[in-house]
């Protein structure tokens, strides 16, 4: 069938991983998968953007004929891989095997006559397919599958947890629903590409390539599609002209700064988007921001996007921790775990706030995974040991290297369990010294802090900022207070008893926000609600969760 199966983009790595994965009925890694995983950042990058390239957006009637639908595509070229969702209708994905199929179904489609229609001259790849004899389609006999493009909800998510023979398993469940799919991968790189139609009007050279959690592995169905314009084949090109006696004015005009030659592109873009940019709504032009942006819904693929100017520090940190979580298994699972923990109890939030951002806490997830003996991932300055003359990176004065090559990082000789993981880092962050340590990637290492923010995460990359300068002392707090009520609900736990009791256990009672269900449960119980355990515990101070508990008891 031409209907590709619903893949995981990313693959479990050792055998342990491949019986638990065959438990929870993942696909394992074939072959062609694991050459995958092999590929380097750059080259999953160049490919998936070719992919986009000679990619299509077909809106369908609600009784599609698939059958019908290839054979009329048929005609512009081969379909190499398509797929149907949902998105206010019905939707296909095509990718065709060549480019030049889109220009002869470009030319062939009818527009839509200009008196009537007021149409803007622009040739877009996004389609609508309508037969005009609609009563000759009958229904097929195999009903059309949808590749769903996001997540089921929490509270679904927590039964089908209970399910589950181990927390570990748990874990993995948790990836494997809310990881994105190989489909909503390919509809993020066509997002990019057909903003990057329209950049090009502007700007030839351009191209608009995803960066974020749409790239570095840890990305949720749902989230946001980060890009970025970038002009990094004309800068390569201005390079190379400084020599001869000439300059290209279009390329060389001047701005005082930086900043407002950005700021003037994406004014320009944003613009072009909100007038033209077919299914581009709600465009916000945040220019005075930090980093300046624009931001937009693309209502044919779905998706919120943030487009910004070519960020190359930004772009270093995805494939940092694209390779992170590549390297191990436990790696994906566990950023999954605590990311959706952390959502849940409002320890972080999609506006931007006092709080803890998901970037931050992966790193202070990659940083607890560096802490472990022995460690499940390398530092970064290892990484960068490991760099060759072709993974020299210098930017802005930075030392940016590190290794491309998956190959050349020795696996981790650390075997322990997810669930232990999961306990350990509520423990390690639960008594973490957060008023005289900071989080330091590059070393593995934690070094006091070069200043007083409640949170400090060195930034990997531009070692003298803080990548959680945001976060104020109140919300550090509840962080630490929330880990170390999670450590506390592991180590209480009794699964059996809780089955009995038909109650979540496990990662599924960590769901749960804390003050509610669990505090009357405990109520009935022991007596005694959760609140006051809290009260208790801070007032307490304890460092570890074992004489916390204790602590309960007297
Ligand atoms: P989700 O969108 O929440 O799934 O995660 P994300 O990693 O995509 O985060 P977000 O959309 O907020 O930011 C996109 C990218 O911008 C991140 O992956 C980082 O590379 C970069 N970024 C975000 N926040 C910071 C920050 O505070 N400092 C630095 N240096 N980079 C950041
Ligand atoms: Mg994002």
């Amino acid at each position: 069938s031409l209907l590709k199966g619903h893949n995981i983009p990313w693959v479990f790595q050792n055998q342990k991983h491949r019986i638990e994965s065959s438990l929870l009925n993942i696909p394992v890694a074939d072959d062609a998968e694991v050459s995958t995983r092999k590929k380097t950042f750059a080259e999953v990058q160049t490919e998936r953007q070719d992919q986009a390239e000679r990619t299509v957006l077909i809106k369908c009637p609600s009784k599609i004929n698939e059958k019908k639908l290839l054979q009329y595509l048929s005609s512009h070229g081969n379909v190499k891989s398509h797929f149907f969702f949902e998105n206010r209708g019905i939707n296909a994905l095509i990718e065709f095997s060549e480019k030049s199929s889109i220009a002869s179904l470009q030319d062939a489609v009818g527009i839509p006559s200009a008196t009537e229609h007021h149409v803007v001259p622009f040739k877009s790849r996004l389609f609508t397919f309508t037969l005009k004899n609609p009563v000759s389609q009958h229904v097929e006999e195999t009903p059309l599958h949808l590749s769903p493009q996001c997540h089921i909800p929490v509270k679904d998510l927590i039964q089908k947890l209970c399910l589950a023979d181990s927390i570990s398993s748990q874990m993995y469940m948790l990836l494997n629903e809310y990881q994105l799919t190989e489909e909503n991968i390919k509809l993020r790189f066509l997002a990019c590409s057909l903003v990057r139609d329209f950049t090009r009007a502007y700007f030839p050279d351009s191209t608009v390539k995803p960066f974020g959690s749409s790239v570095n592995t840890f990305g949720k169905l749902g989230s946001d599609v980060d890009m970025f314009l970038d002009f990094h084949n004309t800068g390569k090109h201005a390079t190379k002209m400084k020599k001869g006696p000439f300059e290209m004015e279009y390329q060389m005009k001047r701005l005082p700064s930086e900043r407002l030659a950005t700021q003037r592109i994406l004014s320009v873009i944003g613009d072009c988007l909100d007038n033209f940019g077919p299914g581009c709504v709600n465009v916000q032009k945040i220019l005075n921001a930090r980093c300046p942006l624009v931001k937009f819904s693309h209502q044919p693929t779905g998706f919120q996007c943030d487009l910004s100017v070519s960020n190359s520090i930004a772009t270093r940190s995805s494939e940092l921790l694209y390779i992170y979580g590549c390297l191990d298994s436990r790696v994906r699972a566990l950023v999954f775990t605590i990311r959706c923990w952390a959502r849940v109890h409002g320890l972080t939030n999609s506006a931007p706030g006092t709080w803890i951002t998901n970037f931050s806490l992966t790193m202070m997830v990659m940083f607890f995974l560096q802490r472990r003996s022995p460690p499940i991932i390398p530092t970064l300055d290892q990484l960068k040991e490991l760099a060759d003359e072709k993974d020299k990176h210098i930017i802005g004065g930075y030392d940016c290297s590190f290794v491309s090559d998956l190959t050349k990082i020795k696996p981790t000789k650390n075997t322990e369990p997810l669930d232990v993981l999961l306990a350990e880092f509520f423990e390690y962050f639960g008594n973490f010294d957060f008023r005289k340590n900071s989080i330091n990637l590059r070393k593995g290492k934690e070094v006091n802090k070069p200043e007083p923010s409640p949170l400090y995460i060195w930034n990997p990359f531009e070692q003298d900022l803080n990548i959680s300068k945001n976060v104020n002392q109140p919300q550090l707090e509840k962080f630490v207070a929330m880990a170390r009520e999670s450590a506390w609900i592991l180590q209480k736990e009794d699964k059996t008893q809780q089955i009995i009791d038909k109650e979540p256990w496990g990662l599924a009672a960590l769901l749960i926000p804390f003050g509610r269900s669990n505090s009357s449960k405990m109520k009935n119980r022991k007596g005694i609600g959760s609140e006051t355990i809290r009260g208790l515990l801070d007032s307490l101070k304890l460092n570890n969760a074992n004489s916390q508990q204790k602590a309960v008891g007297k």
